[in-house]
């Protein structure tokens, strides 16, 4: 991403917090996994957001109308021995020249430095209660100013949620941002068009899931969320990511996955027939949650509120579901009294980003928030029949379907940032009815 897309947050950041203020950001730390070895390090999405620096163990200031510079970090320190074994640190001298920072210091020298920052400031923007030890050393700073206060020590008054502000910026996606959010869709429908050309009766989850991993990795990206994959009645199971199981002739099989590219996720489910052709039970199930689906996305527009795609597919699935025999009474009382829970107990989507359940809140005033150009949710409806459901036959127990893609709102129509992936029944039937194997 150009670097102007940073200097462009922070400055958007830095004209709503005014002067007299300053904010603190801590980015993430390693995180261990099991004795010495860590897990992946992935950047804390705020931190991301407003830097672009992926390396642990940094804290961001921004001081609006500091005269010796607005932007500060404090970063790990070059350390020649440690660059051998866990390789290349920007150090501060890097994160002037790279990072555009206009001071950067050792991590190591914070607590020398920000006291002196804090005392000049009357409004403290940061969040509490993410960072325990960090919380600490900020309110130890804090106290110190106040301690000095006969000596005419100004301490700040205020503290105030730093998050608010930062995830309002974020829900709104810029071109820079949606450009990398095709390339996370574009490289998540290539894994699952490979799963579509491979799966069959004999495999196992793990197969499927080595099949997206490897469209990911060699696609210089990595996923999003832990794949699921569900074969049986394993679809049921809303997180399943054990992917352990056989993949059986009649037999769906869930796959939801997706992977992110500079942090920005995609997120895409597509149920499978495991031998290419649905059963008359499973297609029924399949076109009710496609008809939901497509009615879902078709209100992801400017003009209706959050709520309104969640809405339509309960609507739609509860209507299909007394159709189908499967839920019994008046449409109006089975969606009051939420019947359909039993069936479909999630919501229909949630908003997608530098996080996969991306911040931003979904309410203004109490009110469901109005979808506005440049937001971007997830439409994933599903009908999930746990086997031994009561009252269900026989046939449609087992049964796990949910269809997810990724929407943008624009100011004409939605933009499915994930539509060039298959997704009827016959569309799916077609493709892998034509593998050649
Ligand atoms: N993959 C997580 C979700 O669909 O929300
Ligand atoms: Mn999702
Ligand atoms: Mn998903």
């Amino acid at each position: 991403m150009n670097h102007q897309e940073w200097v462009r947050r922070r400055r958007a950041l830095t004209r709503e917090m005014g002067p007299g203020t300053l904010a603190i950001l801590p980015g993430a730390h390693e995180k261990i996994r099991n004795r010495d070895v860590a897990y992946r390090f992935r950047q804390n999405s705020d931190f991301l957001y407003l830097t672009g620096f992926s390396e642990p163990d940094a804290v961001m200031v921004l001081v609006p109308g500091r005269p010796e510079g607005e932007y500060l970090l404090f970063v790990r320190p070059r350390d020649r021995l440690r660059e051998t074994w866990t390789g290349r640190r920007l150090g501060p001298e890097g994160a002037i020249r790279e990072l555009g920072a206009d001071q950067a210091f050792p991590i190591g020298e914070i607590g020398q430095i920000l006291p002196g920052l804090l005392e000049g400031a009357q409004r403290i923007y940061y969040t509490m209660g993410q960072n325990a030890e960090f919380d600490l050393e900020i309110m130890g700073w804090i106290n110190r100013l106040r301690e000095r206060s006969r000596q005419g020590v100004v301490p700040p008054e205020t503290f105030v949620s730093l998050d608010p502000l930062i995830h309002e910026m974020r829900l709104f996606k810029s071109a820079a941002e949606v450009t990398e959010m095709r390339k996370a869709a574009r490289i998540s429908m290539a894994a699952h068009r490979r799963v579509m050309a491979r799966i069959a009766p004999g495999l196992h989850e793990y197969d499927v899931e080595a099949e997206v991993l490897h469209t990911f990795a060699s696609g210089g990206l990595e996923a999003a969320y832990g794949t699921i994959a569900g074969s049986g009645a394993n679809a049921c199971v809303l997180h399943y990511v054990d992917n352990r199981d056989l993949l059986c002739a009649g037999d769906l099989l869930l796959l939801d996955a997706g992977c992110e590219s500079e942090g920005y996720a995609s997120d895409i489910t597509r149920t499978l027939p495991v031998t290419g052709t649905f059963t008359p039970e499973q297609r029924a199930i399949y076109d009710l949650v496609l008809a939901a689906q497509e009615a879902a996305i078709a209100v992801c527009r400017v003009g209706h509120h959050w709520n309104e795609p969640h809405e339509t597919t309960v609507r739609v699935i509860t209507q299909g579901l007394i159709r189908l025999g499967l839920l019994k009474g008046p449409l109006r009382e089975l969606i009051r009294d939420r019947a359909y829970e039993v069936f479909y107990m999630h919501r229909a989507g949630h908003w997608l980003g530098l996080d996969v359940h991306d911040v931003g809140s979904y309410k203004v005033d109490g009110a469901w928030r109005e979808l506005e150009p440049g937001m971007v949710l997830t439409v994933e409806p599903g009908i999930y029949i746990r086997p031994g459901l009561r009252g269900v036959p026989k046939r449609f127990q087992g049964i796990g379907v949910r269809i997810e893609d990724d929407v943008r709102v624009t100011r004409k129509d939605p933009d499915v940032l994930t539509a060039g992936l298959v997704k009827t029944a016959s569309a799916i039937e077609s493709v892998m009815q034509n593998r050649g194997h």
